[in-house]
This record gives C-alpha cells, structure tokens and sequence, in this order.
C-alpha cells in the first residue's frame, strides 16, 4: 500500500477518497505545523506528499522521504516554498491548485480594499470601545471607491478577477504585467503602464504577483513613497512583496492612507508586530483562499492530482512533470 504524507489535515472528503483508493493517507493531526525534524521523519518512505504554504519544500525533505517519493501536491497556488529545480532533478512530480482560488482571493482582496479605504474594522474597535456617542461630519473619512483608479499589480487570473471586482465599483483599472494582456484590457477597459506610472496614478494598489527574486521586496521604500497622497495598499499575494517596515514609514510619515494585508513579513505577525498598532492598517490572517467552497475544491485537486501520478496518468495542474 502506498503511503501519502499530508502536512495539515484538510477540508471535505478529498482525503477519505484517497484512503478508499486504497492509499494509506497519514495526515499531521495538529493545528500548527510539523516541526521539521518531524516533518523530515514522517516523510519517509512516502509516494506521495501533500504540501502547505508554511512547509519548506526542499532538496533535504525529498532525499529524507526517499527514492520512492514521486509526487508532491501543494496545496495553494503558489510555489514560492517549493524548490522546484531539485525536484525536477529527482523526476518528482510537482503539483498545485491554479484556477479554483482566483474568486475567493479577489473577493478578499476587494473586501480588504474596502475594509482599509473606509475604516471598517477602526470603525468597529470605535464602537466596541464605547467611544460612538454622536454622529459627526468628519468622524472616521476615508477615500471613495466609486469613480477611483485602482492600480493591479500583476494581472494574471487573481489581477484580473480583481479588476473585474473593482469595474463594478466604477473603477478606472490601470495594471502592470510582463506580456500585454489585449483580451482582458479590452474587457475590463484597463490600461497596461509601466509601474511607476501606475503607483503615481492609481488611488488603490494591489499586489497580485508571485514571489520571485524579481518581486521580493516589489514594494519598497523607493516605490511606496511614488505613490499617490492618500493612496490605500492591498496584498493577497506574498508578504515579501512588500518592505514591512517601508510600508510602515509609508503610512506614518505618508504617502500612504491606509492599508489591507492578507500576507505580511514576517507571517504569521505577531500580536505586537507596530503594523498592528496602527489605526488604519487591516490585517487577515493569510486566508484569500479560504472560501469553504474553494478549500474542498482545493482538496479534491490534490488529490486527484496526487493519485494521477501515482496511478500513472498525466496530472491536471503539474507546475513540474
Ligand atoms: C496560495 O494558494 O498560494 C494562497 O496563498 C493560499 O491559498
């Protein structure tokens, strides 16, 4: 019987189906991740791996689970944990979750633009403080969404459902991208400009791009400060597309109004990390993808995925083959 490891347990079915296959399925019981010596020890002598985010995926995980690890199935989009290269380099099969979390990821990262640019949490720790005692003209303004220009920062399926969120606010869509994108320009009337003409111009940035060397710290202070006065920051993407501490010289000393962040340098953050002791900067904990639907879809594309190789049929969503 072949062994598949899975570092969390994970939502739905998926993994029962897997055990009814006839694999036998050891998923890692606990809330927090395994420590890696554990992680290193459990692997051994799996055929299959289902990998989160938080694991580090490297050339000393695949050797410890040894030669007969043919698949690893990771469990988000990105990849950035993953050394793709060694596992090319040992004929394992890499595996992941493209598509099914575009939504629920865009949906957060519009909740978060809205959530930041009119004060919502802020407005809600006022009232819970007892401090709402009149209603007042100037009490807690914030910059509108109706009308603004929205910068996308990467305008791959998560940039662009985004954008088709912020066209339904009557946004003007300016985005960022290596290649034009003519279809989804056309469709979204968005305009593709260079990065520094979308920060001096947009009134709401968000981050859609993957974690690559090129991207690693995108959002420093160079860039951050060549945006517009009052202008409200998002990211669904990786924490370390952004400086943490230039965003935070950003948003006190300006140009920056506000903030929502659903990945943070570090992650997890801390409860007295100084991003949280500002006013207007919303944080989620890593959760763009965590729509009950898209979580169990998510499972069931692993899975599938996983038992592809194994039963030696061509994966849907390979990143590595
Ligand atoms: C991903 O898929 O990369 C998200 O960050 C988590 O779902």
């Amino acid at each position: 019987m072949e062994r598949v490891f899975v570092t969390r347990s994970l939502p739905g079915t998926a993994l029962d189906e897997l055990r009814q296959a006839g694999y036998q399925v050891d998923v890692w019981p606990e809330f927090l991740a395994p420590p890696r010596a554990v992680l290193l020890e459990r692997v051994r002598g799996a055929a299959g791996l289902i990998t989160m985010l938080e694991d580090r995926v490297d050339a000393e995980l695949m050797d410890a689970a040894g030669p007969g690890l043919k698949v690893i199935a990771q469990y988000a989009v990105g990849l950035d944990n993953v050394d793709l290269e060694a596992a090319r380099e040992r004929g394992i099969v890499v595996t992941h979750t493209p598509g099914v979390l575009t939504d629920a990821t865009a949906d957060l990262a519009f909740a978060l633009l809205a959530a930041a640019a009119r004060r919502v949490v802020e407005g809600h720790d006022y009232v819970r403080r007892g401090e709402w005692k009149t209603w007042h003209p100037e009490l807690l303004l914030g910059p509108e969404l109706h009308g603004a220009t929205v910068g996308v920062v990467g305008f791959g399926r998560i940039g662009q459902a985004f954008a088709r969120r912020a066209r339904g606010f009557e946004m003007k869509v300016l985005y960022t991208s290596r290649r034009p994108k003519p279809e989804a320009e056309a469709a979204l009337a968005a305009e593709r400009v260079e990065l520094d003409e979308l920060l001096a111009r947009a009134d709401f940035v968000s981050l859609h791009t993957p974690l690559t060397p090129e991207t690693h710290r995108l959002m420093n202070a160079e860039r951050l400060a060549r945006m517009k006065e009052g202008a409200v920051l998002v990211n669904t993407a990786r924490g370390k597309v952004v400086d943490t501490e230039a965003l935070l010289d950003a948003l006190e000393r300006g140009p920056l109004f506000a903030a929502g962040l659903d990945v943070t340098d570090p992650e997890p953050l801390p409860a007295d990390h100084p991003l949280l002791g500002h006013p207007r900067v919303v944080v989620t904990p890593h959760i763009g993808s965590a729509g009950l639907r898209t979580r169990r879809r998510m499972a069931e594309m692993v899975a599938h995925d996983l038992r592809a190789v194994l039963e030696g049929r061509t994966p849907k969503h390979a990143a590595v083959l």
